[in-house]
């Protein structure tokens, strides 16, 4: 006597498992997939030659000097890796009040653009727009008299620096800072400095998280910032409808492309953002979420390509398009070995 006919004909209507029995049916049913035209290598970059420095809390990122950015640069390129994120570690003495290394034709994030699009045209070059890599406290605005990060000033310097990275060649700018009003002023002065076709990629929903740190170690902004935090512009974990009033607002002023950052504790945001839009919608898997991961792939407690693959299946399920995440890089490789 068979299991179904002890239950009657037809029980149980529906088996679910008929459908991932063998491999080839759960291919041919799946949902959702990941592909390397789908990632964004972050890099961080340092002055010097031939040299590169292990980010401690980030084990297997290391800062690169403008000659092994440019050989990576190949290397993603190679791998099909479409985008690469710059993020320049400013030396202290470079760092002022007024941040004004950040406009500087000659600073290093504009030299690495133009360092990379000498060797490497094709990959798309995208720039952080934000001040705390060039502020001594470390806030991505500029601070007024009370010590309060003022929006409009900052405005100003956010557009000097968006077009000091546009005249370098960046594709893509992506203003990290959450001002008001920002992705509007940048947008404009790009019209009107003759960078019609650089795209905007506004960090739209960026929350005020804990996971950044392993970031600011990264780039030398966590001694400057110190006991401070970014709560007065970059958005309260709490809130979920503020995101989407965030993206409405970036998008309305121009906007190409947006971002939701932290990834992982944030895909209802991505959910959310991408039902009620249906514009390009970015993940950013940011620092801490890579260093949580490596801790216990390093104690053996996790397997470092399944989880990582898994991680980032999330995203694409959850409506990201692209995903900003400091395995891009291992996942490229992993994709072109299966
Ligand atoms: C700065 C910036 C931060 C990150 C990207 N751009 C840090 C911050 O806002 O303090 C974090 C990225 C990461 O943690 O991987 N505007």
């Amino acid at each position: 006597m068979t299991h179904e006919s002890a239950h009657g004909p037809g029980f149980p209507a529906s088996r679910p498992r008929r459908l991932r029995r063998d491999d080839a049916t759960r291919r041919l049913v799946r949902e959702n997939g990941l592909s390397v035209n789908d990632l964004i290598q972050p890099v961080f970059v340092i002055e010097g030659h031939d040299h590169s420095e292990p980010v401690p809390s980030m084990p297997g990122v290391e800062r690169l000097t403008l000659d092994r950015l440019q050989a990576e640069a190949a290397e993603l390129e190679r791998l099909g890796v479409p985008a690469i994120a710059l993020f320049p570690v400013t030396p202290a003495a470079a760092k002022s009040n007024d941040a004004a290394e950040a406009w500087n034709p000659e600073g290093l994030a504009q030299r690495a653009v133009r360092a990379i699009k000498a060797r490497t045209p094709e990959i798309a070059v995208i720039t952080d727009v934000a001040l705390d890599p060039f502020t001594v406290h470390g806030q991505d605005g500029l601070l007024d008299a009370n010590g309060y990060v003022a929006n409009d000033i900052t405005l100003e310097a956010l557009v000097r620096q968006a077009l000091s990275h546009a005249a370098a060649g960046a594709d893509i700018v992506a203003p990290s800072d959450m001002m008001d009003g920002r992705v509007g002023a940048i947008r404009r002065a790009l019209e009107a400095d003759g960078h019609p076709e650089t795209r905007i990629l506004a960090y739209a929903a960026k929350y005020a998280s804990a996971f950044y740190g392993p970031f600011r170690d990264a780039v030398g902004s966590a001694g400057n910032l110190g006991g401070g935090d970014k709560r007065t512009y970059q958005m309260d974990p709490g809130n979920g409808a503020e995101a989407l009033r965030e993206v409405g607002l970036d998008l309305a002023e121009g906007a190409d492309m947006v971002m939701i950052k932290p990834g992982m504790p944030y895909l209802d945001i991505i959910r959310r953002v991408r039902e009620r839009f249906d514009v390009p919608t970015f993940a950013y898997q940011v620092s801490g979420e890579y260093a949580m991961l490596n801790a216990a792939f390093d104690n053996g407690w996790l397997s470092r390509e399944a989880c990582v693959m898994e991680s980032l299946l999330g995203f694409k399920r959850a409506g990201a398009d692209a995903i900003l995440t400091y395995f891009a890089r291992d996942v490229a490789g992993w994709l072109a070995e299966h």
